[in-house]
C-alpha cells in the first residue's frame, strides 16, 4: 500500500472527521503525525479547538498554532485575516516545513481551509498543496440513526440553516435535507418543520462524538427541545423520490 506522508515544504487542508478520535481517516493520521507544524483554527467564540482535542492522540512534537478567526459576516475582514495567516505558513513552507491545517469534518464543506487554501493558491506552487477529506459531521449524523440518506433518484441538499426563508424553499428541491448550524434559530426552525408537517422526518445530533454531551434525537415531534450549541446538524427526511420513468427510458 502507498502511504501518504508530510512532505517538506508541503500544506495539507487535513479533514479530522466530526470529533471522535478514531474517526479520522489512515492517512490524515499519517500525515499529522509526521508534520512538523500544526495549524488548528479557533473560533473566537469556543474556550478550545475540538479539531486539536480530536488530533491529540497524535501529537507529539509538532508545532502546534492555534489561531483565532474572525466570525464576522464581513469577505474583506476574512480574506485579510485569512492573508495574514498564509503568508506565515508559507514562510514555514519555504523553510522546509510540513504545514498541517486540521479542520473538523471535511475541509471542503463550510470550513475556514478553504480560505486558507486560496490565499495559499497565491503564495506556494499547486503541487505542494493537497486536501485530505474527513468525515464530515452529516455522515456521522446520518450513520446514527441507520437511514439512508438517498436511495434511486432522491436528491439531496446540503445547507446552512442560518436562513431559514431559504431553507423553506429547499423543502421542495430535494428528498433529504441536511442543515449545518441547525441550532441557530432553533425554535424558528422547528416551527417551520411543524408547519410543513416534517418534525417527524427530521432528526438531529449535536456534539456528536463528544462522550455524554452529545445529543442524538431521532423523532423532534416526540423532543422536548433544549438549548444546543453550534455543532448541531439536522437531517430531514422529506420524501422519498424512487426511479424516474423519463430517465429509465
Ligand atoms: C463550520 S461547519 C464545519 C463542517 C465540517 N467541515 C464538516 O464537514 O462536517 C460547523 C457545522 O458542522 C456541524 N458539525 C461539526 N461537528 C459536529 C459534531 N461533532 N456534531 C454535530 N454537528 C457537527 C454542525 O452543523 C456545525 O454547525
Amino acid at each position: 500500500m502507498d502511504i501518504k506522508k508530510a512532505q517538506a515544504g508541503h500544506f495539507y487542508a487535513v479533514g479530522v472527521g466530526p470529533g471522535d478520535p478514531d474517526l479520522l481517516t489512515l492517512r490524515a493520521a499519517r500525515i499529522i503525525e509526521d508534520a512538523d507544524v500544526i495549524l488548528a483554527p479557533q473560533s473566537k467564540k469556543s474556550k478550545n479547538s475540538l479539531a486539536l482535542q480530536a488530533i491529540a492522540p497524535l501529537l507529539r512534537d509538532q508545532e502546534v498554532i492555534v489561531s483565532q478567526y474572525p466570525m464576522v459576516r464581513d469577505n474583506s475582514k476574512t480574506r485579510e485575516r485569512w492573508g495574514f495567516l498564509a503568508k506565515e505558513v508559507s514562510d514555514r513552507c519555504r523553510r522546509g516545513q510540513s504545514v498541517v491545517q486540521v479542520t473538523l469534518g471535511d475541509p471542503l464543506i463550510f470550513a475556514t481551509s478553504s480560505y486558507l487554501m486560496e490565499a495559499l493558491a497565491e503564495q506556494i506552487p499547486a503541487e505542494k498543496l493537497h486536501v485530505e477529506p474527513g468525515i464530515s459531521a452529516f455522515q456521522m449524523t446520518a450513520s446514527r440513526f441507520n437511514e439512508a440518506l438517498t436511495l434511486q433518484e432522491d436528491r439531496l441538499l446540503l445547507m446552512s440553516a442560518t436562513d431559514l426563508q431559504a431553507v423553506e424553499k429547499a423543502l421542495k428541491q430535494c428528498e433529504t435535507l441536511v442543515l449545518f448550524k441547525a441550532a441557530g434559530d432553533l425554535p424558528g426552525l422547528l416551527d417551520l418543520l411543524e408547519r410543513h408537517n416534517l418534525l417527524q422526518r427530521a432528526k438531529l445530533v449535536s456534539a456528536g462524538g463528544q462522550g455524554e454531551h452529545e445529543v442524538r434525537v431521532a423523532d423532534l415531534s416526540r423532543w422536548q427541545p433544549l438549548d444546543l450549541g453550534y455543532m448541531t446538524t439536522m437531517i430531514i427526511h422529506i420524501d422519498k423520490r424512487g426511479w424516474q420513468e423519463s430517465v429509465a427510458s
